[in-house]
């Protein structure tokens, strides 16, 4: 897996591409069209879409995420203040148009700020604003299908309720008798703090703020690409009566991850003391990725 050629480090021409496939799924109103409709056409960013899940369902097994974390979880990579941090995410440009698309650092603000107008904990804000940070996950060469994508449980069986199920027919642990039953190596309603989900920003993030934030913030965190669970709630069989109860902040969360997004870039330079405040009031000096 280490000697990926170029298409398969990055089938999307941004990462953004994914978050816009998420939202025509699940658009703000109304009934989302079939899915079928939406791929019935023949578009680049389409074609990137199926290629970057056909990846992604084939590569995240059991044994890729027990990998990454051993390697990520040692956090041995770059230690920077949390601002830098974010201004680091923000080095990873969109090269497909940068005329129409907003930055990282414009999505995470456009997020927070909404939050922020809606009244809620400051807490909450600074969720929305760090919420995609694990993204630098990129900048340490890791492909897009190892960084974002719809989360899911490793380990069990996957669920039909996953976008694109049919490429699961190319993941090795389907055909391993230890993961590939309904409950794996789980058991009735485990709780998800026991389940390896699939690798990406939202894990990766979860563990660099385990210590700090609240716990429904950290709900929001680990689980916010977890579409399968908090839309179609494909995993109530692993879920306990703890998650089910935090899963209504993940809830909370979502719409402002998918639907704050507009085309008025925000002003990083007023923002900034803002936001410095509230990683001061509640993270620590720097961050050890
Ligand atoms: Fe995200
Ligand atoms: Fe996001």
């Amino acid at each position: 897996m280490e000697n990926l050629n170029e298409n398969e480090l990055s089938p999307l021409s941004s990462l953004d591409v994914w978050e816009d496939d998420v939202l025509k799924r699940y658009p703000e109103t109304g009934p989302a069209k079939k899915k079928e409709e939406f791929r019935n056409y023949d578009s680049p960013e389409i074609d990137g879409v199926r290629e970057f899940y056909r990846l992604n369902h084939k590569y995240q097994t059991y044994d890729n995420v027990l990998a990454k974390k051993a390697n990520f979880l040692k956090f041995d990579k770059m230690e920077m203040p949390w601002w830098k941090a974010m201004e680091f995410l923000n080095t990873l440009v969109d090269d497909s148009d940068p005329d129409i698309s907003l930055d990282q650092l414009q999505h995470l603000l456009q997020t927070a700020e909404a939050i922020r107008a809606d009244g809620y904990p400051d807490w909450f804000i600074l969720t929305g604003f760090i919420h995609d940070l694990g993204k630098v996950l990129c900048l340490f060469g890791e492909p897009q299908w190892n960084v974002v994508g719809d989360t899911f449980p490793v380990g069990c069986a996957f669920s039909d309720k996953i976008v694109y199920p049919e490429f699961f027919a190319a993941n090795p642990d389907i055909h391993d008798e230890r993961f590939n039953t309904k409950y794996g190596v789980y058991s009735h309603h485990c709780g998800l703090d026991n389940v390896h989900m699939s690798w990406g920003h939202d894990e990766y993030l979860y563990h660099l703020t385990k210590d700090y934030l609240p716990e429904p913030a950290l709900y929001m965190i680990r689980y916010h690409s977890f579409y399968s669970q908090h839309r179609e709630q494909a995993y109530n069989h692993l879920l306990n009566a703890h998650d089910r109860e935090m899963f209504e902040w993940v809830d909370k969360f979502n719409p402002y991850d998918l639907y704050s997004k507009s085309p008025k870039a925000p002003v990083v330079s007023e923002l900034k003391p803002y936001y410095e405040d509230l990683i001061a009031k509640y993270l620590p000096a720097t961050v050890k990725l």
